[in-house]
């Protein structure tokens, strides 16, 4: 039986930070975030939102569009890494305020749970809710996962830069209009590491920015590596002399902390597939120096990073690579249009896989590039840390879906932060009524109790 997705949806909060603006307040050069890292505005969520609101709007959106009634859905999962509490599911708080709109009590028939691990989780929710629908457990209802994050650092730190907020909501089912998943092929690495995460009460992560981006190359290519071997072995792909598996994915969306981060993903993934085949040799004569190798040849992680020498070299290295035709022309034609939505809102931890590929479907639909058929490939992350690679094929019928695509219009009107507000609402300074805006027809946060009794307890409301 098939699975996939078969519609997305977005919520992203109206707030924003612009790079100038956040170089110019931190003494940083502008390039380095719009050139350097890929951020152009960094989304913002306002007093009065929490990733279970971005969550709800999202849901709300997805239903709405497609006429589904609570009935329709039998799973709801959602995946974050913002998580506000150690036991309430984050997909309840959702439920609840889906119920406000549709009914108390409508979704009582649904099951679902929150996951968790750093940015790669929602990947592993599609999975699940994938293997549900295979398994023939469904009863003909769809399965919503959502991913919600906010992406925010401490104040000064490196990370401040790749900051952004909100959710991205699958809709899945076994007549998907989008994607279909490829079966058995799915593959994963993980390992016990600490390059990025966030201890028990405190509310931003604590990073080892340059261990986090070379750990994610590692971690994804491992699991590319599985992913190679079982599309290999059960014949999904077929490669002639001279190939690489790569050649037969149309289309790359990577996990993006920031939209450059998926070029260097690229790059280094096509830099290893490529290094074994012919046409190498000609890569490296129009580059006109060797390829640096680190000196431990083991190339454990901490190696090659204490290698101030080789990671100099290398970087010069894959600067020249990435200025080739041959990566332009796979950079430019996979990967490029799912990068546009990252640079305009930022990080979603999570969500930013999903929001790429959402990207990637509307900036090629615009290029009109026949999507029908083509195989597209995940390279999910998350810190801790764990990757999954998979794919799938884009269904006859995408276009009836994708042609309504328009990130901007799906965003709204969006209000600039100035440097003085972001760090107010940064430094939590302000309570929910005192948001900045006052969308209609969404969920909103309304309170957080702080007595005894009740403490952590949330109110949402729709405002209409
Ligand atoms: N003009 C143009 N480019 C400039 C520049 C300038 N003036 N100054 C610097 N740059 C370029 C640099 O050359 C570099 O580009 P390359 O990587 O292509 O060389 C880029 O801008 C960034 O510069 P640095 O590497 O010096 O930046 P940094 O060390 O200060 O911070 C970071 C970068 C480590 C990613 C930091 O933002 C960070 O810690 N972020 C949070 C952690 C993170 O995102 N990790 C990613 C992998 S883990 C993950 O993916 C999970 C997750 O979601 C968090």
């Amino acid at each position: 039986m098939a699975a996939g997705i078969d519609d997305i949806a977005i919520y992203i909060p109206r707030l924003y930070v612009d790079a100038a603006d956040f170089a110019d307040g931190r003494g940083v050069d502008p390039a380095k975030l719009q050139k350097g890292l890929g951020v152009s505005q960094m989304a913002m969520v306002d007093t009065n939102q929490d990733p279970a609101c971005l969550a709800a709007n999202a849901c709300l959106r997805i239903m709405q569009k497609n006429k589904l009634s609570p009935e329709d859905i039998g799973r709801l999962y959602v995946s974050t890494e913002s998580s506000f509490d150690e036991s309430k599911a984050m997909n309840s708080y959702v439920v609840g305020m889906l119920e406000q709109v549709y009914g108390q009590g409508t979704f009582e028939h649904c099951g679902g749970v929150e996951t968790k691990f750093a940015c790669v989780s929602g990947s592993y929710a599609l999975y699940d809710n994938a293997n549900w629908i295979r398994a023939g457990e469904s009863d003909d209802k769809a399965a919503l996962v959502v991913v919600s994050d906010i992406a925010k650092y401490d104040m000064g730190s490196s990370g401040e830069m790749t900051q952004g907020a909100g959710a991205v909501v699958m809709l899945l089912n076994d007549n998907p209009r989008l994607l279909a998943f490829d079966p058995k092929v799915t593959a994963t690495s993980i390992k016990d590491e600490y390059d990025f995460y966030r201890p028990f009460g405190k509310e931003t992560p604590i990073v080892h920015g340059q261990y986090s981006n070379l750990l994610y190359l590692i971690q994804v290519r491992k699991a590319l590596d599985l992913y190679k071997e079982k599309s290999l072995n059960t014949g999904l792909i077929k490669l002639k002399p001279g190939e690489t598996i790569l050649d037969h994915i149309d289309y790359f969306n990577m996990h993006l902390p920031y939209s450059n981060m998926g070029k260097k993903a690229l790059a280094y993934m096509v830099r290893r597939e490529w290094r074994q085949l012919p046409r190498w040799n000609d890569i490296i004569k129009k580059i006109g120096v060797a390829e640096p190798t680190p000196k431990d040849p083991r190339g454990t992680i901490e190696s090659v990073l204490g290698d101030a020498e080789f990671m100099a070299k290398d970087h010069e290295f894959t600067k020249l690579f990435t200025e080739t035709s041959e990566f332009q022309e796979i950079y430019e034609t996979k990967l490029a249009s799912s990068l546009i939505a990252s640079k305009m809102i930022g990080n979603l931890y999570t969500a930013s896989l999903y929001l790429g590929f959402r990207s990637s479907l509307e900036f090629e639909y615009q290029k009109e590039m026949d999507l029908d058929g083509k195989r597209v490939g995940f390279g999910s992350y998350g810190s801790g840390s764990s990757a999954m690679v998979f794919s799938g094929v884009i269904m006859p019928e995408y276009a009836s879906v994708v042609k309504d695509m328009n990130l901007e219009s799906e965003i709204g009107p969006r209000r600039k932060l100035t440097l003085e507000e972001y760090e107010i609402i940064h430094e939590s300074k302000l309570a929910p009524e005192q948001s900045m805006l006052n969308p209609k027809k969404e969920f909103i946060l309304v309170d957080v109790k702080t007595d005894d009794e009740s403490r952590g307890e949330r109110r949402y409301a729709y405002n209409t």
